[in-house]
């Protein structure tokens, strides 16, 4: 064993200068191996155990390049998980932190923005690391923070926990409470020597030493099936940290798969990871039109004024990872899809991004994903936004810190083919509605 931690210890201090070097605060090892002088915070991620240490992996599959952790600090009694049907646990042994960037093989490249990788070259995790360190500045280093977020799914937490971070989306922990668990790692997994989940004994241990999780929902596990594209265009108002599981969904963005759409939802995670995915409305009153924006993603077009606190909630184009026997099935609310024409928007994906003559201003496009097949709304004048093919939002070319609010935007122009719609901070009075 003690070799086994030497070596890892090993492979984690060369990983964490690295990052030091560039000033991020993402480190990506096993609370045992922890006990470094890192003053930040640490994005730990649980891995299953498996029988052969190892340190740099030569033997990654042809993926361009590698840090290569295999983190399996979890001792031998956790090796038993016990499997609960249609619930994700983790079974990678081996996992490649690959940054996106430029590609060299010696360092952890400059990118805002990474991934983990599986054994078999399958995207794992999605992380966005100018955000986590934004997030992660907003809190005291020196005090005792555990954050993550639940599952998705109501039943998973249900079976595990509503208690505990989901180990796929991420868990961070502050250097004194992973100094702490760490010093007690014996005893707890002694105390819990049944525990049939990594990510629960996790947070027995750590409400043993008196810390509860602070819920953060940038942070996911998205333990949903099928079409995301409803929760995407409607994710809660902070800044996206990571995402699990991406690659279980149907690609989020239409005619790509989903190695492509990951890589052109990034193109807009690259122009600006603040808004990123950020929801914002606005309202062309002379149509009675709402327009709802995911930043980077995607845009909607209802036939009628609906108001924030409506168009905040997904869509259910999707089905959860793991089905209770009646709903509620989620840990949000949702909209139902219809087929009702003042109630189904007209769906545009995101097209291209880029930045003004001027430099000022971020300007992303989206064009319509399929005609909506429905006649125009009635009871709001009847008036079809069936032509319109194109629409384009214009932000400003810096990024935006403020948490307390979302932006607010207005309709520039509207016309039989485009509208183009421009981003603002709300006024003091405004009223999305
Ligand atoms: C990686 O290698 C495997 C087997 O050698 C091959 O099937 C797969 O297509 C390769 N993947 C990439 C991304 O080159
Ligand atoms: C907008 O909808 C309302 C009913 O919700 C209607 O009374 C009004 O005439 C509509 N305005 C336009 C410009 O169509
Ligand atoms: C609404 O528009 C449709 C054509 O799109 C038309 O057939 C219908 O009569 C219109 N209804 C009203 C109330 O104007």
């Amino acid at each position: 064993m003690a070799s086994q931690f030497s070596k890892d210890f090993f492979s984690a201090t060369i990983f964490w200068k690295t990052l030091l070097a560039l000033g991020l605060f993402l480190y990506l090892i096993l609370v045992p191996f922890l006990n470094t002088q890192n003053p930040s915070l640490s994005l730990i991620k649980w891995a299953s155990p498996s029988s052969q240490p190892s340190i740099i992996s030569p033997q990654t599959p042809n993926q361009s390049q590698p840090h290569i952790l295999r983190a399996n600090g979890l001792r031998k009694n956790m090796a038993t998980q016990e499997r609960i049907p249609g619930i994700m646990t983790d079974e990678t042994q081996v996992r490649a932190y690959a940054p996106d960037g430029p590609r060299d093989p010696g360092t952890f490249p400059g990118g805002t923005r990474g991934h983990e990788m599986d054994r078999d070259g399958r995207r794992r995790l999605d992380f966005f690391v100018d955000n986590i360190v934004d997030v992660l500045a907003e809190y005291d280093h020196t005090k005792y923070y555990y954050l993550g977020w639940h599952s998705e799914s109501v039943i998973s937490n249900y079976w595990f926990s509503f208690n505990q971070a989901f180990g796929g989306g991420g868990i961070v922990l502050s250097y004194p409470l992973a100094k702490a668990l760490v010093r007690d790692m014996d005893g707890c997994l002694i105390r819990y020597a049944q525990s049939s989940s990594a990510d629960l004994i996790t947070m027995t241990c750590i409400a043993d030493i008196g810390v509860n999780l602070t819920p953060h929902k940038g942070i996911h596990q998205v333990d949903l099936h099928g079409d995301f594209s409803g929760y995407l265009s409607a994710h809660p108002k902070v800044p996206l940290m990571t995402f699990h599981h991406f690659d279980a969904m149907d690609p989020i963005f239409p005619n790509m798969d989903r190695f492509e759409s990951t890589r052109h939802l990034m193109k807009a995670a690259d122009a600006d990871q603040s808004r990123l995915l950020q929801q914002t409305i606005c309202y062309h009153r002379q149509t009675n039109w709402s327009f709802s924006v995911a930043w980077g993603y995607s845009a909607q077009i209802y036939e009628n004024i609906y108001p924030r606190s409506y168009l905040q909630m997904p869509i259910e184009t999707f089905g959860p990872w793991a089905k209770g026997p009646k709903p509620p099935f989620y840990m949000f609310n949702t909209r139902p899809r219809s087929d009702n024409p003042c109630e189904a928007p007209h769906f545009f994906f995101l097209e291209s991004v880029y930045k003004s003559v001027k430099g000022d201003e971020i300007i992303t496009s989206y064009i319509r994903a399929r005609p909506r097949g429905l006649p125009p709304c009635a009871s709001s004048g009847n008036h079809s936004a069936d032509s319109i093919s194109r629409i384009r939002f214009f932000s400003p070319a810096k990024k935006r810190l403020q948490i307390d609010r979302c932006e607010c935007c207005d309709i520039l122009r509207v016309d039989n083919v485009k509208a183009e719609v421009k981003f603002r901070e709300c006024k003091i009075d405004e009223i999305i509605a």
